[in-house]
């Protein structure tokens, strides 16, 4: 899945492409994993992937990258505080998030998007980069615009 352009551009390629490539396949282990190769290829980000809540932990799920902790508590790290708040968050630099879990040395900077279905938080989407404030926005909105569809199809 190669794509070209600006990051706006890009995502604007790569959702469609997404949506594609899930088309009717509803298991979760499946189609996370091929969102996260997507987001990787495309984007070329140290490491993305999903964590999935289980009873009261996130489980790390489908991923790209070097390996990752397995368990997040509620409130911990940037994923658990994402858990906990129910909201994305942006972390320019990694080292000033207080309580960030670090998994790799080389992740600097990243985006968290909860995975929202009934009001309840059932994962998150978890993107980290090698450079500084790698993020803003406009990530979060067409990642969120990824996690919604992909909680839709469930
Ligand atoms: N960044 C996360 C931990 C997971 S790894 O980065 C893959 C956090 O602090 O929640």
């Amino acid at each position: 899945m190669k794509v070209e352009g600006n990051k706006s551009e890009i995502y604007s390629s790569l959702i469609p492409q997404i949506k594609a490539l899930v088309g009717d396949e509803k298991d979760l282990v499946a189609n996370q994993a091929n969102i996260a190769a997507a987001l990787k290829e495309a984007f070329g980000f140290l490491w993305v992937g999903f964590y999935n809540v289980r009873e009261d932990m996130m489980i790390l799920g489908p991923f790209q990258g070097p390996i990752a902790c397995t368990r997040i508590q509620k409130g911990k790290g940037v994923c658990g505080t994402v858990w906990k708040t129910k909201k994305p968050i942006v972390v320019d630099n990694v080292d000033e998030f207080d309580g960030h879990i670090a998994c790799s040395t080389l992740s600097k900077s990243e985006v968290v998007i909860p995975l929202i279905r009934e009001c309840q938080v059932i994962g998150v989407l978890d993107v980290d980069s090698d450079e500084l404030a790698a993020f803003d926005q406009n990530d979060v909105l067409y990642l969120n615009e990824i996690c919604e569809w992909f909680v839709s199809t469930l």
